[in-house]
């Protein structure tokens, strides 16, 4: 099985980095500055071990040759559109595009581009690329979830899954893989708001009075806007969220918050904005994140 994975960033580097230590066949479709910090250093994952530089297959656009049983779609939104220019031709006819963007506005465009081919994905990791270059990899624990956009289960999504799976990488097919990408917004949108709205981490955030029931609030606002969007967040993905924006101590942070405080242009309008867009339509208050998204985009303004 060949795999690309498009993007070698927080995501794309923890999930191709162990896929490569286990010995699957994977390229890495990058832009040139990548590909020489690839070509020179190798792909440095750092994690409670300690940093691990791993020799990687890197290409850019101009020299991707061959074609790809499974796509990885690994690069932010903003990126989406040119990181796919010209990819058509590098999907071989029964391979499979898996994009693990957050958010699900990126969906309908990735249809239209490859139909059937395409699959629905989640990723759960919590990581980030340093000021090196470097894949940080913040939390212990990375898993995938797939599954068919059409719902119930396949043959392939099935395959897939289980071709992916190596040591310390779980990929699951489900056969609701559009509600858990719903589920995963929510998610993400209650911690970019409260990460980025109180500018904290979430251990400062809950350790002050008022600072539960802040992200409480936001996991209720958030959870509102996909279940009147038909897709409720099930009883353990909504323990899982309250557990992790709770938990005493936490360092966590929301992917949106570290790409402010870096300076780095993120996905405020795909993951924040789309998602008032949808609340806004469907007619469910949403001060929170309202007020969270004036924040961001003062500020994108001063930047
Ligand atoms: N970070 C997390 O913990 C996490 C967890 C789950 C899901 N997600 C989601 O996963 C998606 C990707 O996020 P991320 O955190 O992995 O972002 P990231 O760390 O910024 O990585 C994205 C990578 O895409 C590359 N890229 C941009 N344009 C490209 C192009 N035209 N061709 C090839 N590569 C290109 C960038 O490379 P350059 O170096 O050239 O800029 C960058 O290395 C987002 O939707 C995010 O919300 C993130």
């Amino acid at each position: 099985m060949r795999v690309l994975v498009v993007g070698a960033g927080a995501t794309g580097g923890v999930l191709g980095a162990r896929l490569v230590r286990a010995g699957v066949d994977v390229t890495f479709l990058v832009r040139q500055r990548r590909r020489q910090h690839l070509d020179d250093d190798g792909l440095v994952v750092v994690d409670t071990h300690g940093a691990t530089a791993l020799p990687v297959r890197a290409v850019t656009a101009s020299d991707l040759t061959g074609t790809f049983d499974v796509v990885v779609l690994a690069v932010k939104e903003p990126s989406l559109d040119d990181a796919l220019e010209g990819i058509e031709d590098a999907l071989a006819p029964d391979g499979v595009v898996v994009p693990l963007l957050n958010g699900t506005e990126h969906v309908d465009r990735l249809r239209a581009r490859f139909g059937a081919r395409l699959l629905g994905g989640v990723m759960r990791v919590v990581a980030t690329v340093d000021r090196a270059g470097r894949v940080v990899h913040l939390e212990p624990g990375v898993s995938v979830l797939l599954g068919e956009l059409s719902g119930g289960g396949s043959a392939r999504a099935q395959r897939v899954a289980e071709r992916l799976t190596v040591d310390g990488l779980r990929v699951t097919a489900v056969d609701d893989i559009v509600d858990r990408m719903w589920a995963k917004w929510a998610f993400i949108v209650a911690a970019g708001v409260v990460t980025c709205l109180l500018r904290n981490n979430v251990g400062n955030i809950v350790a002050v009075p008022g600072g539960s029931d802040a992200v409480l609030g936001a996991i209720s606002e958030a959870e509102a806007v996909v279940a009147a969007a038909g897709h409720p967040v099930q009883p353990d993905a909504h323990h899982a969220a309250v557990q992790m924006l709770t938990a005493e101590g936490s360092t966590f942070t929301s992917s949106l918050y570290r790409d402010v405080v870096a300076g780095r242009a993120g996905e405020t309008e795909h993951l924040l904005g789309a998602f008032q867009t949808w609340a806004r339509e469907l007619d469910v208050a949403t001060p929170r994140l309202d007020l969270a998204l004036v924040q961001l985009r003062a500020a994108a303004l001063a930047a």
